[in-house]
């Protein structure tokens, strides 16, 4: 393939790259986008492989055989709700080939066409450099993640005395080996920084609650695709640079909407603390002197029944209680009897972007009855019933009224506006912020305590008579 064709390829891998991007940004789009996504990444692998000078051609395909079979296997065995785990446990790789392809660059700088040993172009030392250190805090800092996630790490802050002016010592360290190496080029400065930059990677993610994981694993996206541009810059490689750009911008952007979604800084989420003790599962019941309504399944169909408007608002529990399907089997209840159903969708539901869209068109929920926070708040006051369910802090009035409160000016769903409030989850106990919600003993909210599932089927099962 000549070099021109080769360029002209990677340009429209490119295209396809960015307009995979675009497509993933709404449902009715998303699944286009995984095609253009998936089209562009193949059109890349090919174009790589029948570059001039490839040289190992059978160790590539076999690569590519084994990688993509244990990829595939896992993607298709893994849960809806530990895709968070998953997307760091892979992020840790893009680092980790980060890392040993500046490793192969500075070893044999020749084969890489950046000059000799001990005699690399200053501009390759600090692309390679700025790399290799992003990469290994990348690598070893979704590995944290992804444990955390998964719980074989605790999910609590891991703190300790001068952890962050030490985090700050060892990323001035870097920056210094970085120079030093730039003037020297000792492999053993370059190993150095690996090292010092791994230990960063650990340090910098064990101080952060459980529960802020999804916020760091996006920013830690954001970093493999900085790191993979990176090395593009060594590689002199287009489309590396063009990717690795797409991933560290679209990461950055995706943390920082999330950070918005909570109403917390991006600086306060790094420095950690929050919301490590309801990731921990020490989710307290409300103390309150308030009376509180409970309700059954047969109650909440009596309801539902004779409301002309119901409005949805799913959240995290919905996902760990996997009642998408039951949800959805009610809903279509309720419009034969004349209801009309929305769903109202919180930023920040769930525990990663786009969680309630994914179960919801999982279980074919029509894409235009599901509407976002600013679409759909106002009507909350026109409307019979909030059916909230496995949802809590994005519908706590203590976002609105509460100055001391952790979430205070996050928006919220105003649930409390409408006639009733139904209220499905297990216990009155906190939810992922650990702060108790007052909604749960207005007058017009009534409990639905137990499991999401259960429960809609229970309203199923009651409507059914
Ligand atoms: P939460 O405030 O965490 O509340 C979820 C509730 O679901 C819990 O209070 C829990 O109460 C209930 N629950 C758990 N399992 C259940 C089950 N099997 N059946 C019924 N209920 C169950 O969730 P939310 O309202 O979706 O808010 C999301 C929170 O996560 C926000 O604070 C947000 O800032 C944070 N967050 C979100 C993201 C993204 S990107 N979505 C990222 C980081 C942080 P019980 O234990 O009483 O059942």
């Amino acid at each position: 393939m000549s070099m021109t064709v080769s360029l002209l390829a990677y340009l429209v891998s490119s295209v396809c790259c960015i307009m995979a991007l675009r497509g993933l940004s709404g449902p009715e789009t998303a699944k286009s986008g995984m095609r253009f996504g998936i089209a562009g990444m193949t059109l890349a692998i090919i174009t790589t492989m029948f570059m001039p000078n490839m040289q190992g051609f059978g160790l590539i395909v076999a690569g590519i055989a084994v990688g993509g079979a244990i990829g595939a296997f896992v993607a298709k065995k893994i849960a809806m709700t530990d895709l968070p785990q998953l997307v760091a446990a892979f992020h840790s790789l893009v680092g980790l080939a980060a890392v040993m392809i500046a490793a192969a660059a500075f070893g044999s700088p020749a084969a890489y066409g950046i000059g000799e040993h001990g005699n690399i172009p200053v501009g390759s030392l600090i692309e390679m450099s700025l790399g290799v250190a992003i990469g290994a805090i990348t690598f070893t800092g979704s590995i944290i993640a992804c444990g955390k996630l998964q719980g074989f790490i605790t999910g609590k802050p891991i703190v300790f005395k001068g952890q962050h002016p030490l985090n700050a010592l060892l990323g001035i360290g870097v920056v210094v080996m970085i120079v030093l190496l730039c003037m020297t080029q000792s492999p053993l400065l370059f190993w150095a920084i690996v090292a010092v930059a791994l230990l960063l990677g650990v340090l910098m993610i064990i101080p952060i609650g459980g529960a802020d994981m999804p916020v760091i694993v996006s920013m830690l996206n954001s970093y493999s695709g900085w790191a993979a541009a990176g090395i593009g810059f060594t590689l002199q490689n287009n489309l590396l640079i063009i990717v690795g750009a797409l991933v560290g911008a679209s990461g950055a952007i995706l943390s920082y909407i999330m950070c918005k979604g909570m109403n917390r800084s991006f600086f306060n989420v790094i420095l950690g603390g929050f919301g490590g003790e309801a990731a921990a599962g020490g989710a307290a019941a409300v103390k309150s002197d308030k009376p509180v309504k409970i309700g059954s399944a047969d109650d909440a169909a009596f309801i539902l029944k004779n409301a002309a408007s119901v409005v949805i608002v799913p959240g995290y529990g919905m996902a760990v209680a996997q009642a998408q399907h039951a949800l959805r089997e009610m809903c279509d209840m309720l419009k034969k009897n004349g209801t009309k159903v929305r769903y109202a969708i919180h930023p920040v539901a769930g525990r990663m972007p786009g969680h309630m869209n994914v179960l919801l068109a999982e279980a074919n929920v029509p894409y235009d009855e599901v509407l976002e926070l600013e679409d759909i708040n106002r009507d909350f006051a026109q409307t019979d019933v909030a059916f909230v369910i496995g949802a809590n802090d994005i519908t706590n009035p203590a976002a609105k009224k509460d100055p001391a409160s952790p979430i205070y000016g996050m928006p919220i769903l105003d649930v409390e506006s409408a006639g009733t409030v139904l209220f499905i989850k297990r216990s009155l106990g906190s939810g992922y912020a650990g702060i108790d919600n007052e909604l749960f003993f207005y007058d017009n909210t009534m409990m639905l305590l137990g499991d999401a599932k259960a429960m809609c089927e229970g309203v199923i099962k009651a409507l059914e008579h």
